[in-house]
This record gives structure tokens, sequence and C-alpha cells, in this order.
């Protein structure tokens, strides 16, 4: 039994599948009890098998649902969390929504639609995670290599990673403000990974284009992430803050 977590309680926004479940289930493993969020829906039975998993496999996990857009109800989720934990330790945002359109054709109401998920929920998030977290917390932002990458303007990619260009500027302010307390904050920038929330987005060409960035041709797999995932919200790691980590098999590095 791995026990880099024992002791610690994890909240991971968007849980249900993808990234966000495997860094649930990974975080249960290594001994964390843990709040699996949704927001959708659709996503519950996702939420619920995972917690299902976690509970056969001896660790203790909690569904919970909220819509992130709404300050109130990130409050409402971490109140929950901390009523059924007491307390929280590791925050780790996934959430995110992609737009796909050249700059000349995005709307307002598109533009304010996905600025309000991966910008403003994410700071909101980090707000409440920086009052509430247990000395020595971690809090994880996810962002994306797009940060670093000239495809972004030619791939239509502008409101997307604009949206979540800013947390790298969130990340880097908010651990200067809660360092003190050993608390890390980061933000881990994923290249191309082979989800659904890309596949949704793009065309065969584009995933051709992508697939050939990488060192071995292939998109990222979300157990390419694990590791790193792992090493920046662990105990051990009270040294790397502030900072915007890529992980992304070689596609973009600055
Ligand atoms: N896949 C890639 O190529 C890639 C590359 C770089 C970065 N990323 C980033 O990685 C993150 C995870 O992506 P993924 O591939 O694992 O896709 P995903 O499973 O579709 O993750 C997106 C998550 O956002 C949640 N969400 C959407 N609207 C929400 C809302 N209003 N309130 C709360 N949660 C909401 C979804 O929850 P529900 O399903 O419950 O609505 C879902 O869990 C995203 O932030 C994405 O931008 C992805």
């Amino acid at each position: 039994m791995n026990t880099t977590f024992n002791n610690k309680v994890a909240l991971v926004i968007g849980a249900s599948r993808n990234m966000g479940r495997a860094f649930a289930e990974m975080l249960a493993q290594e001994g964390a009890r843990v709040a699996v969020h949704y927001h959708s829906a659709g996503s519950r039975t996702g939420a619920e098998e995972a917690v299902a998993t976690i509970g056969a496999a001896g660790g203790q996990a909690l569904a919970l649902q909220a819509d992130i857009r709404r300050v109130a109800d990130i409050q409402r989720l971490f109140d929950a969390v901390e009523e059924h934990f007491g307390g929280i330790d590791i925050v780790i945002n996934t959430a995110g929504q992609m737009l796909k359109k050249p700059v000349i054709e995005v709307g307002e109401d598109e533009f304010d639609d996905i600025f309000a998920l991966n910008c403003k929920a994410a700071f909101f998030i980090m707000q409440e995670a920086g009052k509430r977290l247990r000395d020595n917390g971690r809090i994880l932002n996810i962002g994306t290599s797009l940060l670093a990458a000239t495809v972004a303007g030619y791939a239509a990619y502008a409101a997307y990673a604009g949206s979540k260009a800013p947390l790298e500027d969130f990340s880097r302010a908010l651990a200067k403000e809660v360092g003190a307390r050993g608390i890390t904050v980061n933000t881990l920038c994923p290249g191309p990974m082979d989800t659904e929330f890309f596949h949704a987005a793009e065309t065969p060409e584009a995933v051709a284009y992508l697939k050939r960035a990488s060192i071995n041709g292939q998109l990222g797999q979300v157990g390419d992430l694990l590791p790193v995932v792992k090493m920046l919200v662990s105990p051990e790691n009270n040294w790397i803050t502030a900072q915007a980590i890529f992980a992304n098999g070689g596609f973009v590095a600055r």
C-alpha cells in the first residue's frame, strides 16, 4: 500500500472522467481521502463509479456536484468537502472547455462562456483554496501547452489558450501570497491528449499534425501525466511553486 497521501484530503474538480478521474484515483490509491467533483448530470455516473472504485480498494471518496462558474457554488463545494472530511489539503482543478474558432469569428457570448470556466472559475477556486487549505497544502491548475505554441494562432485556439493563459499569472501571484504557510501553487500544462476533449475539437488532419509534433508520434495519454501530478502535489514537493510545468512529449518547449 502506497502511503504518500495518507492523512491528506484532496478535492479534484472535474473528476468524473479522463484526467480528473485518473488524478482522483491515483491520490486515493496512495492514501488520500478524495472529493470527486462533477458538473453535468451526465457525469454523475462517472463520478459515482470513481467513488465506488476507490471504496472497493479500501479508500474513502465522496461525489459532489457544482457549477464552478458561480462563486457561490465553489464556496458550497469547499464547505461540503470540509464538512465531510474535516479539512482540505490538495486542490486540483481540471475543469475546462474548448472553443476552436478564429479570432474574427468568436462571438461575445462564446468569449464570456469560455472565460467564465477556464479563467474566472479557476481564479475563484484558487482564491477559495488560498483561504481554506491547511498548512503545507497543494494547489494545481490544469492549463495548456498552447501557452508556448505558435500553432495556437494557426489552429484557431485563441479563445481557449487565451482563457487558460492567466492561470500562469494567478499561480505566480497566489504562490507568493500563501508560500509562507508551506502551500505550493502550480499550473500543469499538458500538450495534446488522447481524450474526448481533444478529439471533439479536432479534424483527422489536425490530429495527425499534432501527433507528429511529439517525440513518439503519439498523443499524450492520461497516465503520462500521473508521475508529474503526483510529484507536484506530494508532501515532499515544497520547492516547486509558482511554476507553469509543461508535460507534452516534446510538443513545445520554452
Ligand atoms: N485533452 C487535451 O488535449 C488537453 C490538453 C491540454 C489541457 N487540457 C485541459 O485538461 C483539462 C481536462 O481535460 P480532459 O481531457 O480530461 O477533458 P474532460 O474530461 O472533458 O474535462 C473537462 C472537465 O471540465 C468539467 N466542466 C465543464 N464545465 C464545467 C462547469 N461549468 N463546472 C464545473 N466543471 C465543469 C467537466 O465536468 P462535467 O463532465 O461533469 O461537466 C469535465 O470533468 C481541461 O481543463 C483541458 O482544458 C486538455
